[in-house]
């Protein structure tokens, strides 16, 4: 069972680490792992914007380094007044490590928002299996 305060812990812990000068939009991510562990991540803009990377790529990236490949549960944390959901990159990112009952919960600062399945935010994707013959 994902331990949702653990990952929420994580992320708004990494959201702080953010580097974020052009948009001064913090967020954090945090994947909890097919073992248990828990991965955090946040966005890294780039003075040339384009390469600017999001929180959920880099929090997908420290899960792969540690040799694990699935994605149980993950949050992702953001500012303002609205839901910080994985942007659409993010969402075909999540989808190669998750299923579409996969829990996706969005925060803000204050604490949980809202949560949603892979399918709901991704519907009728496109993963590795429609690779397999
Ligand atoms: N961003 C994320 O890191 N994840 C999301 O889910 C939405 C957007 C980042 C990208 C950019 O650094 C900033 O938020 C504003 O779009």
């Amino acid at each position: 069972m994902p331990d949702l305060d653990a990952m929420l812990d994580a992320a708004q812990a990494a959201r702080l680490k953010a580097y974020a000068p052009y948009s001064k939009f913090l967020v954090g991510a945090a994947i909890q792992s097919g073992s248990g562990a828990i991965f955090a991540g946040a966005n890294v803009e780039n003075a040339a914007y384009p390469q600017g990377s999001c929180a959920e790529a880099s929090a997908i990236s420290a899960m792969v380094m540690a040799g694990e490949r699935r994605i149980a549960a993950m949050v992702v944390v953001g500012g303002g007044e609205g839901l910080t959901t994985p942007c659409g990159g993010c969402r075909q990112r999540i989808r190669e490590f998750a299923g579409g009952a996969t829990p996706i919960h969005v925060a803000g600062p204050e604490g949980l928002r809202a949560s949603f399945t892979l399918a709901e935010l991704l519907p009728h994707s496109f993963g590795p299996e429609n690779l397999t013959a």
